[in-house]
């Protein structure tokens, strides 16, 4: 049998069997009453949804969601939107399925740079900084979060959203925090620990393997107050660390959605914090613009309407 294309390629004409990540599974059902099985099926490209109709008692028990599957399946379009239909499904068996060439690494998103070029480079800014004491707070938050920060997506869906993701997001404002620092007088110190921190309550607002979710900290207290938290513990653990400094640090990291009706408690009310909640907004904005501009297949001069920017998008003249 034929192998499937990668996710972004898949069309109605797409008929195969390929390796994915089983991202959601729920059992459903239909106007008739009968059961089927509606997945979210994923690559490193993207994510398509799949669905199940035959041989649901059977097949609902051969996978999970957060586990790797091959499947036999075949591209539909439903509602403008393009689907696979499947007519199996499985587990993978690492073992048997490599030699068929599955890898992990081939299903799971991840962002445009390697994740190790990336740390070395936030590690060197760090080491660049002058204040002391933010640079001691850092090394330590480095230290006991490295693990995820070195791999966590930014977010579940809105803007990088895959492995290295909120990475990448760090090292763009940090490298706009220094820049902007010098055009207005900021101290650039703070904007560097703002980048690295401002975010830093996702790693336990999300879960993830390969998968992103909320978890339950995450639903109930937020990324900004998880956030303010690890500051404060990163903070004592130092002896003799500034009081108000910080204030400063845990003022950036709660006021960096700007506006109380975006979720922060209080907004800016220092040069770094305003810095900090815009270029954090631009950056997540033109994020998405780029993905948009990319990814849509229509022919006009115009994107289609992104809903989350509420406009429809001008793309590049290719000059
Ligand atoms: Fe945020
Ligand atoms: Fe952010």
């Amino acid at each position: 049998m034929s192998r499937l294309p990668p996710i972004t390629e898949l069309d109605e004409s797409s008929s195969g069997s390929g390796f994915f990540l089983c991202a959601r599974k729920e059992i459903r059902t239909d106007r008739s009453g009968a059961e089927l099985i509606a997945l979210v099926l994923q690559d490193k490209t993207g994510q398509v949804p799949a669905k199940i109709f035959e041989r649901v008692d059977t097949l609902r028990h051969e996978f999970e969601a957060g586990e790797f599957v091959k499947i036999d399946g075949r591209g539909n379009r439903h509602h403008q939107r393009l689907e696979l239909v499947l007519d199996s499904i499985r587990r993978v068996n690492p073992g048997q399925d490599r030699v068929d060439g599955f890898r992990e690494e081939d299903c799971i998103p991840c962002a445009p740079r390697a994740v190790d070029e990336m740390w070395r480079e936030l590690e060197a800014r760090v080491a660049r900084a002058g204040n002391r004491w933010i640079r001691q707070l850092l090394e330590s938050v480095m230290r006991e979060h490295g693990e995820r920060l070195r791999i966590w997506p930014a977010a579940v869906t809105v803007h990088h959203a895959y492995r290295g993701g909120l990475l990448e997001h760090v090292l763009s404002l940090a490298e706009a925090g220094s820049a902007l620092a010098s055009l207005y007088g900021a101290d650039p110190d703070l904007l560097l620990a703002g980048a690295i921190l401002h975010d830093i309550g996702k790693l336990e607002e999300l879960s993830y393997d390969g998968v992103t979710s909320y978890s339950r900290d995450g639903n109930l207290l937020g990324h900004i107050t998880i956030g303010v938290m690890i500051v404060r513990k990163a903070a004592a653990a130092i002896d003799g660390f500034p009081p108000e400094l910080r204030a400063r640090l845990e003022h950036l990291v709660v006021s960096h959605h700007g506006e109380r009706e975006l979720g922060s408690p209080v907004e800016p009310m220092t040069a770094e914090a305003f810095i900090l909640s815009a270029i954090d907004d631009l950056d997540a904005r033109l994020y998405q613009f780029r993905r948009h501009v990319q990814t849509d297949s229509g022919e006009g001069e115009f994107t289609s309407y992104h809903p989350r920017l509420g406009r429809v998008l001008l793309k590049p003249s290719g000059r």
